[in-house]
């Protein structure tokens, strides 16, 4: 008899047309009124539901190991409504002919659940929206959204429960710092979204690279960098890598010779590089440095910040590894901070591993603020490519402006790699106003819709002159990283392309 998954939680026979067959034969599990939801209990004269609850309680397979990864919980694994078979029945109707076998959530297989996810899901556009909830979300609800769970903890219905979870036969989390539903799901839609095997989401976007160098660069080894990178990047691995023995090459973003030279003379760990970079905007050919990485047993880690996972896919270019700010275009929101890391299932589990013991735990009320976010953000990022392009050539020809740093402009010395590796060149456009510190000043002062402010990629416009903002400490600094008196850094909005136009053009007559 063929099987139909509606729903990880709910699991019935073709044969009777989408009701339970004749045949079936329902076992009640033990605990079986405390697993109804709140709905199926209000309704406990509907004998579907607890058809359904029954159905997919007597359907479930072995636990499956717990990897660390986090995994389904009691109530996650059985309680479900009408309502959600019903919807869950319309979008999963064209892929369940070939996923005959989703298990039940409770024992969910991720890989069967991705792989049925990928198969409806075509397009970023509907993975944005739907990855890791439509099909795998492990929460029993039929809401529309995926709930917050906020708890510290889990609990187990007796000893031998725990000793089945660590012995790998049940599935949960055990503890907040370890994992959570809400994060789980997030972390699905980043990486059906990276095409990435796993990802693990954390309190920001520099405990993403810190947990990352932490866990992937042994004591005493050798990483390699880029000078034009996000400040705080840099001192970190400045001030804290030496504090493990762990030494650095920092090469200038094009130079290949440099690279390969210090692949050559050390025994490299890693490269880890921004691209595009933070403020210049510079490209590096991931496909070229992942292979000349490769042949020299390192490996290779992108910042995909600035791209976003709509304009770039590392991973697929031969990346190891890509680390998000999910603070800018990935939550989109200027309301929330965060970070992740996504890539091969092996890599990821040893940075999940120093995640779980270090902490850096992404709170469940962000998780939720990211994953909502996250469903605009192919919408929010091609408004924000085009926006962007429209401002980099418009002030490409303007007369107070003396340059204009975009990889989208012919003119940027690596728009030959980003027309082949992105698909849309992002919504951050830097630019050297034609005048000093202060008519710089003047201008930045005289902009009336973009917020001045740090960070980028949200749906509020925001420009900052670095001179200010991040380098104000160090004229040294500035003056070897190259972030002059008059440098603009302007992250567009979703805002009118017009109105934004109009508005620097009346600032720039202030310079
Ligand atoms: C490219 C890049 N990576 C990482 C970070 C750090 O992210 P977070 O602010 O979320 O810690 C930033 C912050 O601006 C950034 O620009």
């Amino acid at each position: 008899m063929a099987t139909v998954s509606l729903t990880p939680q709910v699991v019935f026979s073709t044969e009777s047309g989408g009701a339970l067959s004749s045949a079936t034969i329902l076992r009640f599990p033990p605990n079986f009124v405390r697993q109804l939801s709140t709905k199926a209990r209000r309704n406990c004269s509907n004998i579907g539901v607890a058809q359904i609850v029954a159905a997919a309680w007597s359907d479930r397979p072995a636990a499956r190991p717990n990897s660390g990864g986090g995994g389904g919980g009691r109530a996650r694994g059985v309680a479900s409504s009408h309502a959600a078979a019903a919807s869950a029945a319309a979008v999963a109707a064209s892929a369940a002919a070939e996923v005959s076998a989703i298990p039940n959530a409770k024992v969910a297989q991720p890989s069967a659940v991705v792989q049925a996810e990928r198969k409806l899901l075509g397009s970023d556009a509907s993975l944005a929206v739907h990855a890791g909830e439509r099909l795998g979300r492990r929460i029993a609800t039929d809401a529309i959204t995926t709930p917050v769970v906020n708890t510290s903890a889990y609990w187990f219905n007796n000893s031998q429960e725990l000793i089945d979870f660590k012995e790998g036969r049940h599935a949960s989390f055990e503890y907040g710092r370890y994992g959570n539903p809400t994060t789980e799901a997030l972390e699905k839609k980043m990486s059906a979204l990276e095409k990435a095997e796993s990802t693990v989401f954390v309190a920001s976007g520099m405990y993403a690279a810190v947990a990352m160098l932490s866990a992937l660069v042994p004591a005493g080894g050798h990483i390699v960098t880029t000078t034009d990178c996000y400040r705080k990047t840099r001192i970190y691995m400045e001030n804290e890598l030496p504090k493990r023995g762990v030494s650095m090459t920092v090469i200038r973003p094009a130079d290949m010779d440099a690279l390969q030279n210090a692949l050559d003379n050390n025994n490299v760990s890693l490269f880890f590089t921004e691209t595009p970079t933070n403020p210049f905007l510079r490209c590096i050919d991931v496909e070229l440095v992942a292979n000349m990485c490769h042949s020299k047993g390192a490996l290779l880690c992108i910042d995909s910040t600035f791209a976003s996972p709509i304009n770039q896919k590392a991973l697929t270019l031969g990346a190891d590894l890509v680390i998000h700010s999910a603070t800018k275009y990935i939550a989109g929101h200027n309301d929330v901070i965060g970070g992740c890391v996504s890539g091969r299932d092996e890599l990821v589990s040893k940075v999940r591993i120093y995640h779980h013991v270090v902490g850096g735990v992404l709170n469940p009320n962000a998780a939720y603020l990211i994953l909502r976010g996250m469903k605009t953000l192919h919408l929010r990022v091609q408004c924000q490519n085009n926006t962007a392009m429209r401002m980099a050539q418009f002030l490409e020809e303007h007369p107070k402006i003396a340059r204009v740093y975009y990889p989208g402009l012919p003119s940027h010395p690596e728009h030959h790699i980003a027309k082949t590796q992105m698909t849309g060149f992002g919504g951050v456009v830097s630019f050297e106003v034609a005048g000093d510190f202060d008519g710089t000043r003047r201008f930045i002062d005289s902009v009336k819709i973009p917020y001045h402010a740090p960070s980028f990629g949200g749906c509020e416009s925001i420009i900052d002159q670095p001179a200010i903002m991040s380098y104000w400490d160090s004229k040294e600094q500035r003056d070897i990283y190259g972030i002059k008196d008059n440098l603009i850094r302007f992250s567009i909005g979703v805002e009118d392309f017009e109105d934004l136009k109009n508005d620097l053009v009346q600032a720039l007559e202030k310079v």
